[in-house]
């Protein structure tokens, strides 16, 4: 086991698997919003789960309902007209949902960070990095203003900013789309969660930038046993750092499976148009191919399976009866561990 060296300007590597279970258990969450057009269930019962060191990506197209799902769980969703109806969020055991305010704001403050798009409209543009980092230290743990700034360096030295001890007064704007970023992940270290919660982390940079984050944030992730979760409707960029992958559509999810096996065979059509979707070097020259249609509106999702009206599979029954998740196993029935469709079609999709 790792021991916490308290002493140490930056943040040790702990141990968070001394926790027996999920960090974050996510259980038959609602969410929907009152709106004067009507009520948008946005999120319909997702259960997910991740553990100490483990990285569950999200993914799914727009209004799926990702971020929302992150948002209950951190406590800040926009009420109203935002409700969570139903559902369990346990961490570490505890259900934040049944915690007084007070407790959870302790709990969102110092356990789960969360890393969102846009780093500039996330930072505050008239103060120095070096002061909104140190912030954290100050605010949190009563350290002095000179303390802060020390802590502030050795963190941005931590994600990787070239002559941090330089850069430390400049101002948000001063620096790239990239070092920004990197700069709300040592914002989201700085008190050690157990959790980090990264909503797109890279959809605002450059494919080689992308890339770059990407993997800062999985070795340090991999550091501190931290449990991640990683939000993106881009599958290209978390084949490489997820374990496991939750597929969302209208609220629901879909599908999930460890990564690899997603990316392998998929057990459900919507799955499948994802990864067709998705350009390949080897096919250079042929047409992409897209899904058909556009996603639900969720003040009015489609009767039986929501996907029905945009898939190539769907007959009577996916009209009529929603599918639950249910595990997906080999053709001789065989096991296969972490993996689930929503799909009447699933035994086909995967092994027709
Ligand atoms: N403040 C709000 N008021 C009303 N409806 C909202 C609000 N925020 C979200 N919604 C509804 O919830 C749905 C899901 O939104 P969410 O932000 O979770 O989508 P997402 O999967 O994160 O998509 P994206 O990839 O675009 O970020 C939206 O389509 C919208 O209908
Ligand atoms: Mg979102």
């Amino acid at each position: 086991m790792t021991t916490i060296d308290k002493t140490a300007s930056v943040p040790a590597p702990r141990d968070g698997a001394t926790f027996d279970g999920p960090l974050l258990d996510v259980r038959d969450l609602h969410v929907e919003f009152r709106t004067r057009e009507g009520v948008a269930k946005a999120v319909n019962g997702v259960s997910y789960s991740v553990k100490a060191g483990e990285t569950l990506a999200v993914l799914g197209e727009s209004g799926s309902g990702k971020s929302v799902t992150a948002q209950a769980i951190m406590g800040i969703l926009d009420t109203p007209p935002g409700f969570v109806t139903k559902g369990e969020i346990v961490f570490r055991g505890q259900d934040m949902l049944k915690m007084s305010d007070e407790e959870h704001r302790k709990v969102r403050g110092s356990k789960i960070a969360m890393i969102f798009q846009d780093a500039l409209s996330s930072l505050n543009p008239v103060l120095s990095v070096g002061y909104q980092l140190g912030e954290m230290f100050r605010v949190h743990q009563g350290l002095s203003k000179k303390e802060a700034k020390v802590k502030a360096i050795e963190l941005m030295d931590r994600v990787k900013i070239p002559a941090a001890a330089a850069r430390v007064n400049d101002y948000p704007h001063q620096f790239s789309g990239g070092m920004r970023q990197r700069i709300m992940i040592a914002m989201a270290l700085a008190l050690e969660p157990d959790l980090i919660i990264a909503d797109e982390p890279t959809t605002a940079l450059d494919v080689t930038v992308q890339a770059q984050v990407m993997d800062l944030l999985a070795e340090l992730q991999r550091e501190y046993n931290m449990g991640l979760i990683l939000i993106t409707h881009d599958l290209g960029v978390v084949a490489d750092v997820a374990d496991k992958i939750a597929v969302m559509y209208a609220g629901r999810i879909v599908e999930q499976a460890p990564v690899h096996e997603l990316y392998k065979r998929p057990a459900h059509p919507y799955t499948k148009g994802l990864l067709e979707s998705i350009p390949r070097l080897d096919q250079k020259g042929q047409e992409l191919y897209a899904i058909k249609g556009l996603p639900p509106n969720l003040l009015k999702i489609p009767s039986g399976c929501a996907f029905n009206p945009r898939c190539p599979k769907a007959d009577d029954v996916c009209r009529t009866d929603i599918p639950v998740l249910v595990p997906v196993t080999e053709q001789d029935g065989t096991d296969l561990p972490g993996r689930g469709s929503a799909c009447h079609f699933w035994k086909e999709t995967i092994h027709g």
